[in-house]
Formats: C-alpha cells, sequence, structure tokens
C-alpha cells in the first residue's frame, strides 16, 4: 500500500483523457512502487457526457465502460450538476489535467481553468496548448507565487520531450532559433499531393484516416501551426507573443503546378515553423510554406511525423522527430508531467 495519496481532476474526457485514464489504470501498481502514490481521480468534467466528483476517487473503469458502451457517465453515485469551472473550484483535487479542446482564437475556457485551479495552489497540467499560446508568461507568474507547478509537454509534439529536452538536459544553453514541421494534416495532404494524388480524394482519404478534421481550415490555413510556434517561442524563448502576431501563410494556395516545379528542382514543399530574434532583440514568427531540398532531414518527414529543431548558443542545433504518433504519445506526455510532479 503506498504512503502518499494524490489526487486529479480530468478536465475533458475525449480521446486524450480516456487515453490517460486507461494509462494510469494500466501503471497503477509501478506508480505506487515508484513513488509511494496512489493516484485518485477525484472529478472528471466533460461537454455533454455528464460531470463525476467523488472525493475518494471515482471508479475509473466504470466511467470508460460507462463511456464505451452508452456515449455517457451513468453511475449515479458520483454523478454532479456543478459545471467545469464549478468542479475547478469546489472539488478535492491536487492537480487538473485540462484536456478540453482547443480554442485557437483565445485560448478559453481553459485558461480560466487553470486560473481558477492555480488560484487555489492546486497544480496544472494541459495537453492544451490554447493557454500556452495565448497566456504562458501570466500563467506561468501565477504559478510561482501560488508555489505550485506547471505543465504543458503534450502541448507540442505530444509525450515527445521538447520542453523538458531544453529545460532539464541544455542547462544555461539559450534557444536562438526554433524550427520545424508541427503540424500532420498539412504535411500529410503536401505528401499525397507530390504523389500525384487528386485533392478532393486526399482530403477524403485523410478524413478516413482520422488526419483530416470535418473542417479542415485551422490546419490548412496554418492557425495550429501558428499555435503551436507560439507555444514554442513563449516557453523556450520568452517570446511574449500570441498566435496573431504570427507572420501566417498555409497551404490553402498551393497548387499542383507549384508541387510540380518545386520536384523538377529537386524540392519538396513543406509547411514549415520558424522563430528568431531580429536584430532588435525580438522574436519574429513565421510559418509558410517553403521548399526543401530532397536531401534535407525536413523533405523525409511525412505522414504524422513531426520535427522540431532548436539552436541553442551552447549547443548548436538539436534535433527532435516524432515517429506517426498515435493517442497513447498524447496521454504519455500528460502521464509524464503528472509524474513529474509526483518526483519533484
Ligand atoms: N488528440 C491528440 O492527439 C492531441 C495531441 C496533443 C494535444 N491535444 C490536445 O488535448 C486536448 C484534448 O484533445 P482530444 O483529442 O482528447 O479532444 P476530444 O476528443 O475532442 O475531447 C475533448 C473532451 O473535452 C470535453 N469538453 C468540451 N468542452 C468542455 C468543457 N467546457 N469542460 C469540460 N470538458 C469539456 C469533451 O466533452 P464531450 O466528451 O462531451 O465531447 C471531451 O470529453 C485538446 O486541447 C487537444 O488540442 C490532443
Amino acid at each position: 500500500m503506498a504512503d502518499k495519496i494524490f489526487k486529479i481532476a480530468l478536465l475533458g474526457f475525449g480521446n486524450a483523457g480516456q487515453a490517460f485514464a486507461k494509462m494510469l489504470l494500466a501503471k497503477e501498481e509501478k506508480i505506487e512502487k515508484v513513488y509511494d502514490t496512489k493516484i485518485l481521480v477525484t472529478a472528471i468534467a466533460t461537454g455533454s457526457k455528464g460531470n463525476l466528483v467523488k472525493a475518494t476517487g471515482v471508479d475509473l473503469v466504470r466511467a470508460l465502460d460507462d463511456v464505451e458502451k452508452y456515449g455517457k457517465f451513468k453511475n449515479e453515485d458520483e454523478l454532479v450538476s456543478l459545471s467545469t469551472m464549478e468542479i475547478v473550484e469546489q472539488a478535492d483535487y491536487d492537480a487538473i489535467a485540462e484536456m478540453t479542446p482547443l480554442n485557437i482564437f483565445t485560448g478559453q475556457p481553459a485558461i480560466s481553468h487553470i486560473e481558477g485551479a492555480f488560484t487555489r495552489g492546486k497544480h496544472a497540467i494541459t495537453a492544451n496548448k490554447g493557454p500556452i499560446a495565448w497566456k504562458y508568461k501570466e500563467l506561468k507568474e501565477l504559478a510561482r507565487q501560488k508555489g505550485v507547478k506547471f505543465f504543458y509537454e503534450t502541448t507540442v509534439m505530444d509525450g515527445t520531450p521538447v520542453f523538458n529536452l531544453v529545460e532539464k538536459t541544455l542547462p544555461l544553453a539559450e534557444v536562438t532559433e526554433v524550427s520545424g514541421i508541427l503540424n500532420s494534416t498539412t504535411n500529410f495532404i503536401l505528401e499525397e499531393m507530390a504523389a500525384g494524388c487528386d485533392y478532393e480524394d486526399i482530403m477524403e482519404r485523410g478524413r478516413q484516416l482520422g488526419f483530416v478534421e470535418a473542417d479542415p481550415a485551422m490546419d490548412i490555413e496554418g492557425y495550429d501551426a501558428a499555435a503551436k510556434i507560439t507555444a514554442l517561442l513563449n516557453v523556450l524563448m520568452d517570446a511574449d507573443i500570441t498566435p496573431d502576431k504570427v507572420d501566417r501563410k498555409g497551404i490553402e494556395d498551393i497548387t499542383m503546378a507549384d508541387i510540380e516545379e518545386a520536384a523538377a528542382e529537386g524540392k519538396v514543399i513543406k509547411l514549415l515553423c520558424r522563430g528568431y530574434r531580429d536584430e532588435s532583440g525580438c522574436v519574429v514568427a513565421k510559418v509558410a510554406p517553403e521548399k526543401v531540398d530532397k536531401g534535407d532531414l525536413l523533405a523525409t518527414v511525412n505522414s504524422t511525423t513531426s520535427i522540431v529543431s532548436i539552436t541553442t548558443d551552447m549547443m548548436k542545433t538539436v534535433t527532435v522527430v516524432e515517429h506517426e504518433p498515435e493517442i497513447e504519445q498524447t496521454a504519455f506526455g500528460v502521464f509524464g508531467d503528472l509524474m513529474r510532479i509526483l518526483g519533484e
């Protein structure tokens, strides 16, 4: 039996939330053994499946089963009429895991959820990049004032260490530039176009494979990539920018003729994200389709694989590649952040 108990409230129980819950169950014994801690999920908030609260821990197995069988929670002992914000303000927990949908234009309501947890002196983990793209500096400062942890590894490239990599393994190295391919939908579309496929067929197949959203505009017009490079630059370069400050161009105007022209030059077109300091020291962020030499590492990044290169003053450029992630890699990002809270 573990000596300690750590209570967590899950805000959002969709793909990421359910995968995270399954990971907690699968690693229950190991967590107890390594951290001498029992994790209790004391609340789960959703948009339409109902909200669960139980200070001694909700029945996670039943919550997962009910959602799978009935599409909603059915455990009357745990169902409450509290809203998500009321759960943040009133439920018994040590940390929230913010896994509600991204609002790419405001970062809300996730920002309020995290502020609410911090105000009560609770830790926060977010998979939702909205808060990091729109209010990172303020949230980090509030967490510092309240003496709580704020981790967000999942927000860019899922559980692949990017923020942790810099913080934990590149001591005192100053990040001078960040670049990469961070949006898998556009990467998939460009790759298929280069293979000569018809645009409508690509979109249809992408939807079937889950690579393309019902409304793909956020990806195609570069908004998602802009939010990701903003999050990276805010954390790694103290940029203090918001996604609307990114010089953004998506792939909406790329034609087969552009792809063929690039191929004739021995190049491929990729949607690249970049951030660096200009002469005045301000961080400049850009998302745009660019031609890349076929021999370049970036040209080999296909399908849902992502890549980020971090250039520093002391360790030159370190590049991290995430190979075709699945939902478990998203869940692992949240899981890793939770283990970090337990371990620090
Ligand atoms: N999926 C990924 O691969 C991935 C990777 C990295 C980061 N993320 C981020 O992780 C977050 C979750 O992604 P996901 O794929 O799990 O999304 P999802 O499947 O759409 O799940 C979102 C969950 O949030 C719930 N929700 C909506 N509004 C809410 C509110 N106001 N309060 C509480 N819950 C609310 C939804 O309720 P219903 O169940 O009733 O719909 C659902 O359970 C997003 O911010 C996403 O950007 C996802």
